[in-house]
């Protein structure tokens, strides 16, 4: 059977990959700390459950709109005002399987062939393709260590053409932890409105924050920022939600209603149950969310630590989500046992096989200088996947 060329151009995520090997070597019984995992290792609080439970017993349990419910869009479009100081209306809320999916619709609608989309490295995996099952094209820009992995002005500039359509903004970010302060947004939200250029702007990390920093949206920045902008954001981390799979994008009416006809034509409405849970997400309680905060606050500062003390490793201080994002080319060209280490797949791939820690590689996030190491996991775990990272970066020569 004849596969599309749209299909032969998808790589599979390699952050799922690694994890895969991972688990395959667990369930042989093999004790392997995992700091390859994108979610958060909390149970979804019991009011949401709850809000679940009532939604079957009362029957919503059948198709709602394509786009969301109406009572699922109301606590959006009321959570963005409390939160974000942004006024949106229903019709300019759609509801989707996930914040990944918000993503791939907002693509679907701003971009086509020809079209070029400006791609901050290191960028999150599923961005590329994406961008790619589009039709467009991604122009990624690196972004510097020294900067925090933030995107400066004068480098967005420098790759900014006739065909420039969309840039990409994802703050917290995926893999770095980077987080772009009100000023800096305005920055570079300058830049973009003068060349006419849409954003995208992945908030989905916007809650996990340390540190006493804010969450900025760039489309509260100013009224044009706002009318150039999709927010892409979900309940999937804040309320360790992965499972349920609800995102949601805030776009200018014709923008959502492209989004949600899309959608309709292809999964429709998202699982009714799990509107409804996250309904009782936003509009209820946060304290759980507040609680996991201080927690990964705590694991971030103690892995951190950790891994500035080992030789050759630097690595800055993360402002948010729940990621490390260390250089560790100081150890290319050395090797173990005579097996070499020339990039940081070949250390990702030692790390599981020898120390049996799962890290991702940052080939996946477009920079081999770097590994990720997620801190979504217990302390626990953290103290021991450490110890056997030092040892092994300790046994190369
Ligand atoms: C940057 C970023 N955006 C979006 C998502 C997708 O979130 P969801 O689980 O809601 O699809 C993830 C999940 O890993 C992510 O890291």
């Amino acid at each position: 059977m004849r596969l599309s060329e749209r299909a032969l151009g998808i790589s599979p995520s390699p952050t799922l990959s690694i994890d895969a090997k991972a688990k395959q070597m667990k369930a042989s019984g093999i004790k392997v700390i995992s700091f390859g995992v994108g979610e958060p290792d909390f149970d979804t609080p019991d009011h949401i459950k709850e809000a679940a439970i009532e939604a079957i017993k009362a029957g919503e349990t059948r198709y709602t709109p394509a786009g969301g419910t109406l009572k699922l869009k109301q606590a959006i479009v009321d959570k963005f005002r409390r939160e974000n100081g942004l006024e949106y209306q229903t019709n300019q809320i759609v509801v989707s399987v996930g914040a990944k999916h918000s993503l791939y619709n907002a693509f679907q609608v701003l971009c086509q062939p020809g079209d070029e989309v400006i791609l901050p490295a290191p960028y999150w995996v599923s961005y590329l393709e994406q961008i790619k099952l589009a039709g467009a094209e991604a122009v990624i820009v690196q972004t510097r260590e020294e900067n925090g992995f933030k995107l400066t002005p004068r480098e967005l500039k420098e790759v900014i053409t006739a065909r420039s359509r969309v840039f990409l903004l994802n703050s917290p970010s995926n893999p770095t932890g980077g987080v772009y302060t009100r000023d800096e947004l305005a920055a570079l939200g300058e830049v973009l409105l003068e060349h006419n250029i849409t954003i995208i702007s992945d908030e989905i990390y916007e809650k996990l924050l340390y540190d006493g920093l804010e969450h900025v949206s760039i489309a509260s920045v100013s009224p044009q920022l706002k009318e150039n902008t999709v927010v892409i954001n979900g309940v999937s981390k804040a309320y360790a939600m992965t499972g349920w799979r609800i995102g949601y994008a805030a776009a200018p009416a014709p923008v959502a209603k492209a989004m949600a006809d899309l959608q309709s034509h292809s999964t429709s409405n998202p699982t009714s149950i799990a509107q409804a849970a996250s309904v009782a997400a936003l509009n209820g309680p946060q304290d759980a969310v507040a609680a996991m905060v201080v927690e990964f606050e705590k694991r971030r500062n103690y892995m951190l630590e950790r891994i500035n003390a080992i030789p050759g490793i630097t690595c800055p201080k993360p402002g948010g989500a729940f990621y490390l994002y260390p250089n560790v080319s100081a150890y290319f060209g050395k090797s173990y046992q005579g097996r070499p280490v020339n990039n940081a797949t070949d250390l990702a791939n030692l790390l599981l096989e020898v120390a049996e820690v799962a890290v991702v590689p940052g080939i996946a996030f477009g920079g081999d200088d770097f590994i990720r190491l997620s801190y979504a996991t217990s302390m626990e775990n953290i103290k021991e996947g450490m110890d056997r990272i030092e040892k092994l970066l300790g046994a190369l020569e």
